[in-house]
C-alpha cells in the first residue's frame, strides 16, 4: 500500500469524510524544502497572453481566490449541462478500482462523483483547491459522499508525497496554475510513474475563447505545440490531444523516473 502525506483537509460548511476514515493512508506532511520553494518561485514562466491569470505570488494567489470566490455560489448554476462530459472525459483516464486519484483545482466537485464510481470504494478521491468559497460548494452540492479528502492546497505545492497517486484529473485547471511548468512539475511529483495526467474543459479552445470574446493565440499553452514539449519536461508523455468545440482533453502518462 503507498501512502499519501495531507498536512490541511479542508473542513468545508458542512463536514465531508476526511482523513480519518481513509484507513490511515495519510499523515503528517513535511513542507517543501527552501531549495524546492526557491526554484519554484523564480521559475521563468512562458508568455501566457490568454491563458488566464497568474498567481506565482501571494497577491496572484489571492487574486485566484478574489476571482473564484465571486463566482462559487454560481459555479453550478452557470454550467449545469457540464455533467455528461465531466463523465465521458473521467471515463477515459483510466482509472481503476482501488486507485488513488486527485482532482486538482476540483472547484465546487464536479468531477468527483464520477471519480468515485470510477475507484470504487476500495480507492481515494481527494480534490485540492486554492479557494475555500469554491470547496465549501461540494458540500452544499452534495457531492462530498463522493469526496474522501478535500484539501485546501495550491496544486503548485501539494501536500502529497511523491508517488503516491494513480492519476491527476485537472478540468479548467492549466490556465490558472503559477506558471504551468512549475504546476506539471508538481503534478508529475505526485503521480506514480506510468500514472495518468487528464488536463480537461467542457469547451475546445475556439469555443471557451468564443464565450470569453477573444481569440486564441499561438502563445496559448493548451495549444498541442506548446503544451506537448512542456509537459515532456515537466515528467509526462502525452498520450492523446483532443481540442473540439465540446470537449478540450489531453492525456499524458508519467514518465518513468
Ligand atoms: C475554472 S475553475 C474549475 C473548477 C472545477 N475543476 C470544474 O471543472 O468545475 C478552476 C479552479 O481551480 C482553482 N485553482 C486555481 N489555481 C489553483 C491552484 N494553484 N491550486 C489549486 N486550485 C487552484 C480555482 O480556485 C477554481 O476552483
Amino acid at each position: 500500500m503507498r501512502f499519501c502525506f495531507v498536512a490541511h483537509s479542508y473542513t468545508p460548511v458542512a463536514p465531508v469524510t476526511h482523513v480519518s476514515p481513509i484507513r490511515g493512508r495519510f499523515a503528517v506532511f513535511s513542507p517543501p524544502d527552501r531549495a524546492q520553494k526557491a526554484a519554484w518561485d523564480h521559475e521563468v514562466r512562458p508568455a501566457r497572453e490568454d491563458v488566464g491569470m497568474r498567481h506565482d505570488s501571494a497577491d496572484g494567489r489571492a487574486a485566484v481566490r478574489k476571482f473564484f470566490t465571486e463566482r462559487a455560489a454560481r459555479w453550478d448554476t452557470r454550467f449545469p449541462d457540464d455533467g455528461p462530459a465531466y463523465a465521458a472525459a473521467v471515463a477515459k483516464v483510466g482509472l481503476r478500482p482501488g486507485d488513488t486519484v486527485l482532482d486538482a483545482g476540483c472547484g465546487t466537485g464536479r468531477a468527483l462523483p464520477e471519480l468515485r464510481s470510477r475507484v470504487g470504494a476500495s480507492g481515494t478521491v481527494l480534490g485540492a483547491d486554492l479557494t475555500p468559497a469554491m470547496l465549501d460548494e461540494v458540500a452544499r452540492a452534495g457531492r462530498q459522499p463522493a469526496a474522501t479528502a478535500l484539501l485546501l492546497a495550491d496544486v503548485a505545492r501539494l501536500p502529497l508525497r511523491d508517488g503516491c497517486l494513480d492519476a491527476v484529473f485537472g478540468a479548467g485547471l492549466i490556465s490558472h496554475l503559477p506558471g504551468p511548468g512549475s504546476g506539471l512539475s508538481e503534478l508529475a511529483r505526485v503521480v506514480r510513474p506510468q500514472g495518468r495526467l487528464a488536463l480537461f474543459h467542457p469547451l475546445g479552445r475556439a469555443a471557451l475563447a468564443a464565450r470569453q470574446g477573444r481569440r486564441i493565440t499561438p502563445q496559448d499553452i493548451r495549444a498541442e505545440p506548446r503544451l506537448r514539449p512542456l509537459l515532456a519536461a515537466t515528467g509526462w508523455r502525452m498520450l492523446s490531444y483532443v481540442d473540439e468545440d465540446e470537449r478540450y482533453l489531453v492525456l499524458a502518462e508519467r514518465e518513468a523516473v
